[in-house]
């Protein structure tokens, strides 16, 4: 399926300013916890979709919304995907814009699936992507989101442990009850400004007590775009618009359950019961918007550890003011540190370096960006060279489900 967005320029010109949803802060955070405004939004999922718990041999990964999306058929249960099961089921599912929704898929088609058959596992690597089934993968080796630190899969997420404490694909309960604490001082909302202040958490553990820490583009940008989702996409309704992002609204989709004893387990992830989906797509400017709210709004500063806690490196790309410029520092990085961030064993880079700019050139036409600057790609390399890559540590690559918090 080829997919040609919109025109970005003119969605760009008519949310100038920032988008509604981010100026919607304080109206949102006043509210209590009362009704969400869902009229006439649609209910998720439909009776065509029920939840089923993945089967022994069904993949699923860090991405909590991809792992719902399978786990109610909207994505193949298998967890194997294609560019146009993802297109489709995040619209269906999430009303993600199809813009955004393609660029993740090139991010981690590229850096984790099969270029050749377009298929991805969406969790640990699995012989059903390969164009040649079980014989060694044309392109090199396709770990799967599970793959640490390339794009998609990376350090600081909201609620699973960096790769390098050797358990990042499934949900862990106590980094659930802190983000839960953190958005409980903005009235039990997980807000921007909750999510601001997850993120923000979550950089300074890394910085202090993970020392091969990696916050670069293009993994620091899918960080943040992934804590501004929570708000966006699992409210119930349209966020910024009645919309409510509470316990009740993210809770199932997190797979969070809370036990009698007030502890929290991790248990397949589902839609909760009575939710409706946000009204209007949430697009690839939005989501650049959010990136450079966050961005700029804490001192999370783009680097990496050293192999040691006390040895921060910072890379230097410039002040960043606006949604043209961040979409630019996102599209050098594609470009250039993708060399720096493939470690994956017999990866052909140039293959995955022109897959990649065939397909972002066309999605980052309007944003004025100069061309390809072959110093970046240098710039990224030494602020890479520290970064370790590669598969989780554990054999088995499933999510464990059942672990509780202490
Ligand atoms: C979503 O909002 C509707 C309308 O206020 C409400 O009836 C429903 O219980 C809410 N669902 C969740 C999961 O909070
Ligand atoms: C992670 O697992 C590896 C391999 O079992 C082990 O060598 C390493 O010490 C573990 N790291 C941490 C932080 O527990
Ligand atoms: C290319 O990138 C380098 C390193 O960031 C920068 O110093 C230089 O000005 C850039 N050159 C152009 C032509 O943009």
């Amino acid at each position: 399926m080829i997919f040609r967005p919109a025109c970005l320029f003119s969605l760009f010109a008519a949310c100038n300013a920032f988008p509604a949803y981010l100026r919607s802060e304080s109206p949102l955070s006043a509210q209590d916890n009362g009704d969400a405004n869902v009229d006439g939004l649609k209910r998720i999922p439909d009776a065509a979709h029920p939840f089923q718990p993945p089967g022994p041999t069904d993949q699923r990964g860090p991405c909590p919304g991809l792992n719902t999306l399978a786990n109610h058929g909207y994505l193949p249960r298998s967890g194997i995907v294609t560019q146009a099961d993802v297109i489709a089921a995040t619209a269906e599912g999430f009303n993600m814009g199809p813009d955004l929704a393609e660029l993740l898929w090139i991010i981690s088609v590229a850096y984790d699936g099969d270029l050749i058959t377009g298929k991805l596992s969406i969790g640990g690597p699995d012989p059903r992507t390969a164009a040649l089934g079980s014989l060694e993968p044309l392109l090199g080796y396709e770990g799967g989101l599970d793959y640490h630190s390339t794009g998609p899969e990376g350090d600081t997420t909201a609620t699973r442990q960096d790769q390098y404490f050797n358990e990042s694909r499934a949900l862990d309960p106590n980094l659930y009850i802190q983000m839960q604490s953190i958005a409980a001082k903005y009235g039990g909302q997980y807000t921007i400004d909750a999510m601001k202040d997850v993120q923000k958490a979550r950089y300074d553990h890394s910085l202090a007590h993970n020392p091969i820490f990696y916050f670069l583009p293009v993994e620091a940008l899918v960080m943040m775009g992934a804590k501004a989702f929570v708000p966006a996409f699992l409210s119930n309704g349209t966020f910024g618009a009645g919309g409510i992002a509470n316990e009740a609204s993210i809770a199932a989709i997190f797979g969070a359950r809370k036990l009698p004893d007030g502890r929290y387990e991790n248990v397949p992830e589902r839609f909760p019961r009575n939710w409706f989906r946000r009204g209007t797509p949430f697009s690839l400017v939005d989501t650049l918007a959010a990136i450079l709210d966050f961005y700029t709004s804490r001192d999370i500063p783009f680097g990496a550890n050293a192999g040691r806690v006390d040895a921060f490196v910072p890379l230097d790309i410039g002040a960043i003011t606006d949604v043209n410029g961040l979409a630019c520092v996102l599209k050098q990085a594609l470009q250039a540190n993708v060399p720096s961030s493939i470690a994956q064993p017999g990866r052909d880079l140039e293959a995955v370096v022109s897959f990649i700019v065939d397909r972002i050139d066309p999605l980052f036409q309007d944003f004025g960006c100069p061309s390809y600057n072959a110093t970046q790609r240098e710039v990224y390399s030494a602020a890479s060279q520290w970064n370790q890559y590669g598969p989780p540590a554990s054999a088995d690559q499933r999510p464990k489900y059942g672990q509780t918090s202490s």
